[in-house]
């Protein structure tokens, strides 16, 4: 027979994951992606006034994006592969502002993986065109999205293209790149959104 504390723990849980996952539907959830779970720290009217996320990265899977809400706002993470971090070497011929020069990020993102660690970005998952959620497109060379396509995010709203960093491509409606907001990591694996040691948030 069930322990009924045992039974409710996990009901909790499963609840914590949802939230943290899956209310933001539509958003680049694709493959293999296992979620790695985000530990909502802060109470829901804390994070409805703003207050830091704190993810625990111990089990993100090399290539999976996850979403998670900050300030009502759908925040991807994305654990990026070598071969990710290659391709983003090749193009920049072909983005409107491959060096980030707009005030789109924090100084320690102005770098050539738009990220404070390689491996994970972390973004505003909105496109600065209209404020649509574009898709999660890994799959280099795409058919429909064309040969040199290299991976990134594209929005079917009306078909701006963002890369891996989330770069914006010249000759699309979105004028600047996706918005990367204040981070920090705290340990190997916990990463802390909203908040970072400069003190933006
Ligand atoms: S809102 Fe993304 S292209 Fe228009």
């Amino acid at each position: 027979m069930n322990n009924p504390m045992a039974v409710s723990q996990n009901a909790r849980q499963r609840r914590l994951l949802l939230q943290a996952t899956g209310t933001l539907g539509g958003v680049g959830l694709v493959g293999t992606m296992v979620p790695f779970v985000a530990s909502m720290a802060p109470s829901e009217a804390a994070r409805s006034r703003g207050a830091p996320v704190e993810v625990n990265l111990d089990t993100a899977t090399l290539g999976s994006l996850v979403t998670i809400a900050w300030r009502g706002k759908p925040v991807w993470i994305l654990h990026r592969t070598s071969d990710m971090l290659d391709r983003l070497g090749r193009h920049d011929r072909l983005l409107a502002d491959p060096l980030s020069k707009e005030a789109q990020q924090p100084a320690y993102a102005r770098n050539a993986t738009r990220s404070l660690r390689p491996d994970f970005f972390v973004a505003i998952g909105l496109c600065t065109h209209l404020g649509c959620v574009p898709t999660y497109r890994p799959d280099a060379g795409a058919a429909d999205l064309g040969d040199d396509w290299p991976g990134g995010f594209f929005c079917p709203c009306h078909g701006s293209k963002f890369d891996l960093a989330g770069r914006v491509f010249r000759a699309v409606p979105a004028p600047l790149n996706l918005e990367i907001p204040p981070y920090e990591y705290q340990g190997e694996t916990r990463l802390v959104v909203g908040q970072d040691r400069s003190g933006s948030a």
